[in-house]
């Protein structure tokens, strides 16, 4: 029975549900029965809340603190992003346990043995004008020239869509059980050690402080810009042969880790249309 999944999300723009008919069975089976562990951690976000940084923090806090393992193996294979393609649920059943997983899926649409196994869920939300703005960029990372839409036009083209609110609310509502972490990205970035001693404690995992300040090192936006293995080289490389983008259509100075700032929509958006994302934003916010 699948009437608790969402019609809209029937026609996601996610990959894996791109051909997808009247049949849910076949496309979202694999991910709605994905079999999930109880020493399993999933790191839930809307796209560009700081997954990528969250899931490196995670996967070296879970790993021992294996910073050169984390330089040369892609964050795609160490983490994998599950729905992204079917290919990518395979082997994740095959991942070393315990698995840090990365999901951007919808509450309804996540295996359905995260609610019975429990296992560690971390969720990461940021103002989604920031987010907003992060996610033009990432499109003209990841298709080149070829990606013209206006800033603006796209992002309201995602307000309609809407499940940002509809994400983080569902998020926030479970925030205090016991196998749930709320994070923020503006909380990182506030104080990144802080969030990293709070995430080890969840983990139940023992540090010293000289090993945490390491940590806090690895995760420097700097130190993680140079770093290729955090750059999504990987997705990128298969996209763009994929999408045929050739090496004269990159546009230049866009990267995957950017800018790293709150507030990168202050400088980037328009008062009026800042004035739109405000309310779209009480017209969730105010429901609650
Ligand atoms: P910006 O485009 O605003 O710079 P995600 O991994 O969810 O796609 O999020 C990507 C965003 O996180 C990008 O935001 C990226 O620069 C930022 N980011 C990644 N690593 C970071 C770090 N170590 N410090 C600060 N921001 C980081």
């Amino acid at each position: 029975n699948y009437d608790h999944v969402p019609v809209k999300t029937r026609y996601s723009t996610n990959p894996i549900y791109k051909n997808l008919n009247n049949n849910p069975r076949e496309t979202l089976e694999p991910v709605l029965n994905f079999e999930v562990f109880e020493d399993d951690v999933w790191i839930v976000t809307y796209p560009k809340c700081g997954t990528t940084w969250s899931q490196e923090m995670v996967w070296c806090l879970m790993n021992n603190m294996d910073f050169e393992t984390a330089k040369k193996v892609d964050i795609a294979e160490r983490s994998p992003y599950l729905e992204s393609a079917l290919e990518v649920v395979e082997k994740s059943k095959g991942l070393l346990r315990p698995r840090v997983l990365k999901s951007h899926e919808e509450m309804q649409l996540l295996p359905m043995e995260l609610w019975t196994k429990k296992p560690k869920i971390i969720f990461v939300v940021r103002d989604p004008r920031d987010a907003f703005v992060s996610l033009h960029h990432h499109y003209k990372y990841f298709f080149g020239k070829a990606f013209k839409e206006e800033k603006e036009q796209f992002i309201e083209s995602r307000m309609k869509y809407g499940n940002f609110w509809e994400l983080a609310l569902n998020f926030y509502a479970i925030k205090d059980q016991e196998n749930v972490m709320f994070l923020s990205f503006e909380q990182m970035k506030k104080n990144l050690k802080s969030v990293v001693l709070k995430v080890s404690d969840f983990l139940g995992k023992h540090y010293n402080e000289v090993q945490i300040d390491q940590l806090v090192d690895h995760l420097d936006f700097k130190n993680m810009k140079d770093n290729p293995a955090c750059s999504h080289k990987q997705e990128l490389e298969l996209v763009r042969k994929i999408k045929n983008i050739k090496e004269e259509d990159i546009v230049e100075g866009e990267t995957f880790i950017r800018k790293g700032v709150v507030g990168s929509h202050k400088e980037e958006l328009s008062e009026e249309f800042l004035k739109k994302i405000d309310d779209w934003q009480k017209s969730y916010l105010e429901k609650e």
